[in-house]
């Protein structure tokens, strides 16, 4: 018998009795999985019922006030799912009737709804062959085929979808996705999954190599961190102003074109430094060239290119000395090589018109 009949018969007989699942409609299935995204099953049922008591269709829940819609998520916390819940009905009402469109693209516009969602609806309620994946169903996945990347790095969900496609039951979409969430639920847990009880037993990768404490492996990637920037062009006939700066979070071995960051400073050590603060202070008018975005690991920025063509360059210069920076002048065409970071290539598209 092939795993996903496997699946598909263990569910028959093991899937919980939830109200949510005894008619195929949109709507209940919508909004128990709206719930279910911030809330176990049996803290989610009590509100459940009182929710659809008072907003039992599309129609009810879009000709609600807002606030009421909101008393009656009062447990639930994330109000903004509530008020998206409650736009999605309007929008439905006033578009499709109040009925969901059979089709994941569309229904990836209503407000709130997103891959896990749509997909969710779409099988359950109308067997449209479209997998979900939740953090139940990466572990199950993982475990079974024996993913061991990251399941928590940027490739995963890609992987990760392209393996639930492939194993989804046509024959039984939202039958299938359900068990699979239900499976990881109930047997294949975090740790001490059930594996004696599992459908998939026989043909799972981890537990066959005795990997499930291994898999999945949740690293938590770096915190990414958003950065303005502005970087100074200085040119002096036809040279451009370097710098050395020890003080630099990013470049300090290099010579490189001065550069601080601006506006929301995350952590002390991006704060710009005085030699910078001090050059702004000294050309309050600096003409702004454009913007470009630059990644350095897991900071993400943004650097504004400003330029200040100078008369003389003694200025700047014994600026840099009583700051202790060291300086120099070189020619443009020389940039990339004096100055060797992608930043120098990017700088010099605004400088080449
Ligand atoms: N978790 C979220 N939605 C679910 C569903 N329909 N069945 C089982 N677990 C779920």
């Amino acid at each position: 018998m092939s795993p996903q009949k496997k699946l598909q018969g263990w569910y028959q007989i093991h899937k919980r009795d939830l109200p949510f699942r005894k008619k195929k409609q949109a709507y209940p299935i919508w909004v128990s999985e709206v719930m279910l995204q911030q809330t176990r099953v049996n803290a989610m049922l009590p509100l459940y019922d009182s929710f659809m008591k008072r907003f039992p269709t599309p129609e009810s829940l879009a000709s609600a006030e807002e606030e009421e819609v909101l008393s009656y998520w009062k447990g639930l916390g994330y109000y903004s799912r509530a008020r998206n819940l409650r736009k999605a009905a309007i929008f439905l009402v006033q578009n499709y009737n109040g009925s969901f469109p059979k089709d994941l693209n569309l229904v990836l516009k209503l407000p709130g709804v997103g891959n896990y969602t749509a997909r969710a609806i779409l099988s359950i309620a109308y067997d449209l062959p479209l997998a979900v994946l939740d953090g139940n169903v990466k572990r199950v996945l993982s475990r079974y085929f024996g993913y061991t990347e990251n399941i928590l790095g940027s490739k995963a969900d890609t992987d990760l979808q392209q393996k639930a496609d492939d194993f989804l039951n046509k024959d039984h979409p939202g039958d299938h996705n359900q068990a699979m969430m239900e499976l990881g639920a109930t047997l294949c847990l975090p740790e001490s999954p059930k594996c004696l009880l599992c459908p998939l037993t026989d043909s799972c990768y981890a537990r066959i190599h005795q990997k499930t404490g291994e898999i999945p492996l949740r690293v938590k990637e770096k915190k990414q961190i958003q950065l303005s920037a502005e970087i100074l062009v200085f040119d002096f006939k036809d040279k451009i102003l370097l710098v050395k700066e020890p003080k630099m979070r990013f470049l300090k071995e290099m010579f490189h074109l001065p550069y601080g960051f601006i506006g929301e400073i995350p952590e002390e050590t991006y704060e710009p430094t005085s030699f910078f603060l001090a050059l702004k202070e000294l050309f309050p008018s600096l003409l702004a060239l454009g913007k470009f975005k630059h990644t350095i690991t897991h900071h993400k920025m943004e650097f504004s290119v400003l330029r200040q063509s100078l008369k003389e360059r003694t200025q700047v210069e014994t600026l840099a000395k009583n700051f202790g920076v060291e300086s120099k002048w070189v020619q443009l065409s020389s940039l990339d090589r004096e100055f060797p970071s992608s930043l120098a290539s990017k700088v010099k598209k605004f400088l080449l018109y």
